[in-house]
């Protein structure tokens, strides 16, 4: 069974990360949600012309949330994204943006995803980029 917050409790459950291929699936993941952000007029006056600093910090992090090795935290600290967000005007227009191009490409995962998988991935990118919201506007 998959555990439902990415970490296994006990021998019959294994972790998110590891359903799905481990680094690998999540560096293809970040690629794909940011080669559609590269050309999204929304997002890109936000982000850096260099995305593959992105490409890093976010790929290690979403690996490590869902059950991988803590190798975003090693380089990056403690993830606080709400904090680092802040120096970016967030409002519904960016956000849904952003959820657009995760969700496409969690759903076009090369390796099909279980439903239950490819569900926690989905309500957990809703509530995350929610929360990162930071313009009233
Ligand atoms: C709601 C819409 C969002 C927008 C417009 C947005 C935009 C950005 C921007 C402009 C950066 C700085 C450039 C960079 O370092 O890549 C950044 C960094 C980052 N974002 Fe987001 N983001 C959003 C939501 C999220 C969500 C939901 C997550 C995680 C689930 C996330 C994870 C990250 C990570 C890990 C970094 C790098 C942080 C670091 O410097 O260590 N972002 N984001």
């Amino acid at each position: 069974m998959v555990a439902p917050d990415g970490s296994p409790d006990g021998p019959d459950e294994v972790s998110v990360y590891d359903s799905v291929g481990g680094l690998p699936w999540f560096v293809a993941l970040v690629d794909r949600f940011y080669d559609a952000v590269a050309i999204d007029p929304v997002l890109t006056p936000l982000y850096p012309q260099d995305l593959r600093e992105s490409r890093r910090t976010t790929s290690l992090f979403l690996a490590q949330f869902w059950g991988g090795p803590p190798h975003y935290s090693k380089v990056r600290g403690h993830p606080r994204l709400r904090m680092r967000h802040f120096p970016f005007a967030i409002g519904l227009a960016e956000r849904d943006a952003w959820l657009g191009h995760m969700l496409a490409a969690v759903r076009s995962s090369p390796v099909p995803l279980p439903s239950e998988v490819e569900a926690l991935f989905v309500e957990y990118f809703e509530r995350a980029s929610s929360a990162m919201i930071n313009q009233d506007r």
